[in-house]
């Protein structure tokens, strides 16, 4: 079941992803070669509750961290640890979540540790485009296979495949809702976007095959190949008068 919200909840949920935000931009300085993802969770821990915000991926059926962290071929749910130091030439995906007002705003970013390879920041660039055109495709009316399909296009297009196995949702109260996003489909499929509706969209692409496992600890999914996976996450709002905003950026 869908909860749609009003103008007046988005509001409230403009609070949590514009903490989302400051949280990715103020992270960005400690991702260096050295820093243990551990470390990393730590600030951001600390941020987040010294806003008066809770972390919401903290105990989320069992997670143990404040935050993800998600490094080369980890495409998510990756658990701080002090075992992961951080390498130059290393991709690193922070996802965070704050809770405000008992509201969800969820967004993540793949940062570049120190110098990386050409096709390492290709890789990247391009899974930040693929977010970006699927913004572009929201509105009243449009189907959740067009966002698919746009994400689909743009990494095939550039020899990457789209992750199947974790899906973009709708947010709120809860952590997760409906609707699934799915980032790969046909356009004019699936579920109808419409004002009220809130929800992320979070494509992970794959330099190699699309394939994911998750590891022992039940959570850290890899690539089934090993290859290198990026992500960006943005969580949005179709206002009542049906313009799209993305929830999770700084003023
Ligand atoms: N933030 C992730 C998402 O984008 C979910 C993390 S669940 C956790 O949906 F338990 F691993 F934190
Ligand atoms: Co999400
Ligand atoms: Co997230």
């Amino acid at each position: 079941m869908i909860y749609l919200k009003s103008d007046q909840e988005i509001e409230v949920m403009k609070k949590s992803g514009r903490l989302a935000a400051e949280l990715l931009d103020m992270i960005e300085a400690h991702v260096k070669p050295g820093v243990t993802t551990l470390e990393l969770n730590d600030i951001c821990h600390e941020y987040t509750v010294s806003r008066g915000a809770i972390p919401a991926p903290l105990n989320y059926k069992g997670f143990p961290k404040s935050i993800c962290t998600s490094v080369n071929d980890v495409v998510c749910h990756g658990i701080p640890s002090s075992k992961t130091r951080l390498k130059e030439g290393d991709i690193i995906n922070i996802d965070v979540t704050p809770i405000v007002e008992g509201y969800h705003g969820d967004a993540s970013r793949t940062y570049l540790v120190g110098n990386c390879s050409e096709k390492t920041k290709k890789l990247v660039r391009v899974t930040k485009e693929c977010l970006d055109q699927a913004i572009a495709v929201v509105r009243p009316g449009a189907r959740v296979g067009d966002i698919g399909a746009a994400i689909q296009k743009h990494a095939h297009a550039n020899g990457y495949s789209v992750v199947r196995d974790f899906v973009g949702h709708g947010i709120g109260k809860n952590f997760h809702e409906d609707p699934q996003i799915f980032h790969y489909g046909e356009p004019g499929r699936g579920v109808r976007l419409e004002a009220g509706m809130v929800f992320t969209i979070e494509p992970m692409i794959n330099e190699g095959d699309w394939r994911t496992k998750v590891k022992k600890d039940g959570w850290t999914a890899v690539t089934l190949d090993g290859s290198l996976s990026a992500q960006f996450e943005h969580t949005l709002a179709i206002r009542s008068d049906g313009r799209v905003e993305i929830l999770t950026v700084r003023d």
